[in-house]
């Protein structure tokens, strides 16, 4: 069973604005999915489904194999954590502290409970010194930090990221990707972000689904997209510039296989340049 699928879901707003057409979603557990697309592909509107803010005008979403109900929204909501593009959207509250525990606190949890999650959340997200400052004088990156940090404290399954790069400096972004990443590994949760910054999407997926104008133009693996350079260009997303450089090389004679992250393209580049070497292991 799929953590979360969606069944030729379409969703119009109000004014006759159909932002997805009939779109087929899964997320396996344990996956770290990518929805790539430029903007006003649909991809808010999508991840607006996965936990009910926006109900279908046609077709399902199904959390765990069931629709979202009025009785199980609740646990939906538990399940599935959203964090949105703008941090200011979701924080509220006068401390960063009280602000993460916002959500432990609706879930009813006991106070000790509360303040282990809440003490949790402010380490993993690396923002334990920040606990009693006031979220609205931070940075950008220190308040998706904060945001970031109220979802995980209410220890969801999936986690639901849109356009988490937006705004983060390159450090950000670096401290981003490797933080999802040990989400996935160490903790076992399904991650699915949108971004239309193709550069991250090799560090971070197993699977990417392609969106254009509120359809899947295409979906597989990084591997499987990143080959269609014609394809991503003409709806105006860019090809990352490693596969780029390397695609370039191997035009240019150089004999080096195809690479997408940067420790694949690094050893890939010294292994064509030094010729392979007999003491090292690989
Ligand atoms: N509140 C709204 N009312 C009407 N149309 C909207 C609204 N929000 C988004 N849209 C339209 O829906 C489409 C998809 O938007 P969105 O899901 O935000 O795309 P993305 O997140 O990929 O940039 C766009 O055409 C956008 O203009
Ligand atoms: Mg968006």
């Amino acid at each position: 069973m799929h953590l979360i699928e969606t069944r030729n879901l379409t969703y119009i707003y109000p004014g006759n604005v159909t932002a997805l057409h009939s779109v087929n979603f899964v997320a396996p557990r344990n996956a770290r999915i990518a929805v790539i697309g430029s903007n006003g592909a649909g991809k808010s509107t999508l991840f607006k489904c996965f936990n009910g803010i926006f109900k279908p005008t046609s077709g399902s979403v199904l959390i765990r194999g069931e629709p979202i109900t009025q009785d199980n929204i609740r646990e939906v909501r538990k399940f599935v954590g959203i964090i949105f593009q703008n941090a200011d959207d979701q924080i509220f509250s006068p401390t960063v502290e009280q602000d993460v525990a916002f959500g432990p606190t609706n879930l009813g949890l006991d106070e000790e409970t509360i303040h282990h999650r809440v003490h949790e959340a402010l380490k993993l997200v690396g923002i334990e010194d920040l606990a009693h400052r006031v979220p609205h004088h931070l940075s950008g990156g220190e308040k998706k930090r904060v945001a970031i940090a109220g979802v995980i404290a209410m220890e969801p399954e999936v986690l639901v990221l849109d356009e988490p790069t937006a705004g983060l400096d390159p450090r950000g972004v670096h401290d981003l990707i490797t933080f999802i990443n040990s989400l996935s590994k160490q903790y076992g949760m399904t991650v699915i972000f949108s971004t239309h910054d193709v550069s991250m999407v090799a560090e971070v997926a197993d699977y990417v689904y392609v969106m254009n104008k509120g359809l899947f133009v295409a979906e597989g693996s990084v591997e499987d997209i990143f080959l269609q350079p014609d394809m991503l260009k003409s709806i105006r997303l860019d090809v990352p510039v490693l596969p780029k450089l390397i695609r370039s090389l191997q035009k240019n004679g150089v004999p080096i296989p195809m690479a997408y992250t940067y420790e694949d393209a690094e050893q890939a580049l010294i292994r064509a340049y030094k010729g392979p070497q007999k003491d090292t292991p690989q």
